[in-house]
This record gives structure tokens, C-alpha cells and sequence, in this order.
């Protein structure tokens, strides 16, 4: 530990530059228009990785951007941990809402302000200079293999095809990802599980072209109106979600199980402080942490139709659309829950305009071991750098490719990660602790080393 903090210490500004570096790529895997950044931003992380001291480091093409992949084997009977995570980043729409523009990183009162900064750059770039550190101090216990994407912000899609294909070369013993949060410094934690998702487009059709809301309005039915009563039917006065056959493959949590999460630290006032909110929302008969980590959802995150610009214009509009994400969790599937969503709309919209559903990316749930020799080595390595046992929590994010990874490869994951909830992750002003990154960097040659150690006895 101590050999861990002096050369974290004596390296601290460096590790720094070179994340801003990573930073100030403007790699949006979103919009077409930052293809080149995307490109530039792969190469940027394969020649972080050969100076870090990996071997046959290479952009690998795919139909999408490009996975840099890297490795070092250092003796074939260690054990063998493969870390992923992710290079491109969320959209950073909307721009006014930043206080510093998101790819120019820069730090207020310890924090890293920057798109990335914390999803998930700040988070694979700590096993990048850990990697660096295990070489240069000669403690490197493990084989490690780095397979970062650049599509996870929108579904993976060619990442399946390239595990497909390379299942030799990603054979290992554990999936080690940095890209959930933690409780806080004071409360370390370790994700266990990830929701899964189900995301969709609805659009209503009603009249054949925009009408005069005077001339037309009160003979035909509005589809703005319309989409938004299909909406308001999806979920109950007690907020269960009414789709029929929705819940029906939900693994039930067992009271002690949910004891057992409910014992995390949470405090009410403060979550809706953060916030700004005067009440929460959500599932009755359920805790916030259970609303969040154990239940499904669904969710509209976006919606629009008819005149949104500047002043009044009147209109009866004639679509109206929206964006629906719905999470899962063990052992709904996001293929069948989308069929019951369409069948159920299709089941309950009126006569008077048609719809249309169209699928984007959907992604299976996971819970993830917490008997295995990984999980403990995990737990181990959060003890001696925090001084705390860490706390099994339930993450409400998705990362479909951890379920993949389970199917194709045989591997399980540990989620290790450094992030907060509160880091604005996909929100203006995204930030990452300097303190969190740090860490991350002391305790990931821990998991190494214990990794090892336990797979030994
Ligand atoms: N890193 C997040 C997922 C996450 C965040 C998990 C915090 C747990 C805690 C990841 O980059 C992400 O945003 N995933 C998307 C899904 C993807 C298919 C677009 C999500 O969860 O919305
Ligand atoms: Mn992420
Ligand atoms: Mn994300």
C-alpha cells in the first residue's frame, strides 16, 4: 500500500494532464458529426495504453468506432482480469446550462468538470494509470486485458459482434469495470447488480398535415392530446406500471434481501435537497433504494409534437412523439417487454389516429456474485485503502454489455466503481472527485494483488 501512494503521490499532476487530455476530446458516439474526434479519441487511448506498458494494443475497426483492445500476459497460470469500459460520451446538450464549456476540463472545489469526466473516462482511465503503476513498480499479479469501447453510450451494438468473434482473445477469469457509482468516500460501496432496458420511440399519427387549431380544433382528435393520455395510462394511482404482464417475470426480492439493501445509508431530506424536489415519486410499497435498484420503471425522456419555438403559433399538430425508456430487472427480457408494451398500446389507443413503435436499443438485467474469490478480492481491496468494508448496493443504471459478457464469454463481472450519483452523469456540468479518481487509482492494484492472491489458495 505504501509502495501504491508514493508513486500515486510523486505521479498525481501527471495523471491528471493526461486525463484532461482525454477530456478534451469531443467524443460523442451519438452524433455523426464527431466521427473524427471519435477516431482521434481511439487513438489517444491505444498510445495511452503501449506507453502504460500493454502489448498488442489495437484500434480494432468495427462497423461502428472502433474497441482499442491491449494486453499483458505475464505467465499464463495467473489468473487473468479483463477491464472494460468506454470512450465515447453522452451528448452535452443543453450547452447554456454549463458553467465551463464540457470539453475543456477544469477543476472548482476538487472536481472535474467535464463531459466524461466522470462517465466513463475519469472511471477506465484510473485502471489505465493503475495498469502504468503495477508495471513501473514491478507488482503487476495478474494478466490484464483492456477492451474499451467507443458505442456503450448508444447500445454496443457492434461490441456483441466483436465478443462474438474474439472469444479466445477475451477469455479471462473476471470482468472488472469501473462505470457505476459509489455511495461516497465515507460510505464505499460495490454495485451488484444493473438494470436492464428496454427503449422505444411511439409516434401518433392524427390529420394528414398540421392544421388551424381554430378552424379544425374540437372535430379532430389532437395527437399531442392523444399521445399524452396513452402516456398517462401507463402507470397507476399507486405508480405500478399497468402493462399487462409487465411484472410477471420479476424476481421478487426476499425480505431479508431487501432488509439487507435498505440498511445503506440514505438520508430522505438530503436526496430531495440535491434534487430541488418537495415530494418523491414512485412504486407504493417501496423504498427510494428499492424504487431504484430492484424495480423496474418506465420512463418518457423526451417528448414533443406540434409548435415549440418562439411565441404562439395556434396548431393543431398533426404527429406528436415521444422517447420511452423502461429498466429492468432480473428476469424480464427486454425483447418480450417490449412486445407487451407495443401489444398494450396498440390494445388501448383510440380509433381516431394511428401508431407507430419503433425499438432502439434494449439490454438484458444482471445481479452480479458476492461469494465469488473476485467479489471478495474486491471487498478486500476497498477495506484496506478506505479503512470500510464496502456496502452491496443495487445500481439503477443499465451497461448491457455485462449480461454479454456473461452469455458469450462464461465471465462475470465486478463492479468497482468510483463515480457518484450525484456526478450529473448525462446532465449539464458533469464532474468527477479528484479525491475519487485518486482512490480508484490506489485501490485498483488491490483488487490486482488480491485477485491473485485468493485464486492462489
Ligand atoms: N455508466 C452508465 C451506467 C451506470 C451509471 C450504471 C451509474 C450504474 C450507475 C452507462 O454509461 C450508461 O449511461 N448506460 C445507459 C444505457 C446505454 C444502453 C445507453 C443507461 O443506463 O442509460
Ligand atoms: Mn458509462
Ligand atoms: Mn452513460
Amino acid at each position: 500500500m505504501r509502495e501504491i501512494k508514493e508513486y500515486v503521490d510523486s505521479n498525481k499532476q501527471r495523471f491528471l494532464e493526461e486525463l484532461f487530455e482525454l477530456l478534451r476530446f469531443p467524443s460523442v458516439s451519438a452524433d455523426p458529426k464527431y466521427k473524427s474526434d471519435m477516431l482521434l479519441t481511439a487513438d489517444f487511448v491505444a498510445k495511452k495504453l503501449k506507453e502504460a506498458g500493454a502489448e498488442n494494443v489495437e484500434v480494432c475497426q468495427t462497423a461502428g468506432y472502433p474497441i482499442v483492445y491491449g494486453q499483458k500476459i505475464i505467465d499464463a497460470s495467473r489468473p487473468t482480469i479483463l477491464v472494460y469500459g468506454h470512450y465515447d460520451v453522452q451528448p452535452p446538450d443543453p450547452l447554456e446550462l454549463w458553467n465551463t464549456p464540457p470539453f475543456e476540463p477544469t477543476i472548482r472545489d476538487g472536481k472535474i468538470f467535464a463531459r466524461g469526466a466522470c462517465d466513463d473516462k475519469g472511471q477506465f482511465y484510473m485502471h489505465v494509470k493503475a495498469f502504468e503503476l503495477m508495471m513501473k513498480t514491478g507488482t503487476l499479479a495478474c494478466n490484464v486485458k483492456f477492451m474499451i469501447e467507443g458505442e456503450e453510450e448508444v447500445g454496443s451494438n457492434n461490441l456483441g459482434i466483436f465478443v462474438q468473434e474474439n472469444v479466445e482473445r477475451l477469455q479471462a477469469d473476471v470482468v472488472l469495470i469501473s462505470d457505476t457509482s459509489m455511495i461516497s468516500l465515507e460510505h464505499p460501496s460495490l454495485e451488484t447488480g444493473l438494470r436492464g432496458l428496454s427503449y422505444l420511440e411511439i409516434e401518433v399519427t392524427g390529420p394528414n398535415r398540421d392544421l388551424h387549431s381554430g378552424v379544425y380544433g374540437g372535430a379532430v382528435a389532437n395527437p399531442a392530446t392523444i399521445l399524452a393520455r396513452l402516456i398517462a395510462s401507463l402507470h397507476d394511482d399507486n405508480n405500478h406500471i399497468k402493462i399487462p404482464g409487465f411484472y410477471d417475470d420479476v424476481l421478487a426480492l426476499s425480505q431479508s434481501e431487501r432488509d439487507e439493501l435498505n440498511k445503506a445509508p440514505y438520508d430522505e431530506q438530503d436526496y430531495k435537497d440535491d434534487l430541488g424536489v418537495k415530494e418523491l415519486w414512485g412504486e407504493k410499497g417501496y423504498t427510494t433504494l428499492e424504487r431504484t435498484g430492484t424495480r423496474p420503471t418506465l420512463e418518457v425522456n423526451g417528448i414533443w409534437g406540434g409548435y415549440i419555438g418562439e411565441g404562439a403559433k395556434t396548431v393543431l399538430p398533426s404527429k406528436a412523439s415521444a422517447k420511452i425508456s423502461m429498466r429492468l430487472v432480473p428476469n424480464q427480457q427486454s425483447d418480450k417487454i417490449t412486445k407487451l408494451f407495443t401489444d398494450y398500446i396498440q390494445s388501448i389507443a383510440p380509433k381516431n389516429v394511428s401508431i407507430k413503435i419503433t425499438p432502439h436499443h434494449g439490454g438484458e438485467p444482471v445481479v452480479t456474485p458476492t461469494n465469488s474469490l473476485a467479489y471478495k478480492a474486491a471487498q478486500k481491496a476497498i477495506l484496506e485503502s478506505f479503512g470500510k468494508d464496502p456496502i452491496p448496493t443495487r445500481g439503477g443504471g443499465s451497461i448491457p454489455i455485462v449480461a454479454l459478457f456473461e452469455k458469450e464469454l462464461g465471465i462475470k463481472t465486478v463492479l468497482m466503481g468510483f463515480g457518484l450519483d450525484s456526478d450529473n452523469l448525462h446532465s449539464p456540468n458533469e464532474k468527477y472527485d479528484v479525491a475519487n479518481f485518486y482512490k480508484g487509482i490506489e485501490t485498483i492494484p488491490l483488487f490486482h494483488k488480491y485477485f491473485a492472491e485468493l485464486s492462489k489458495s
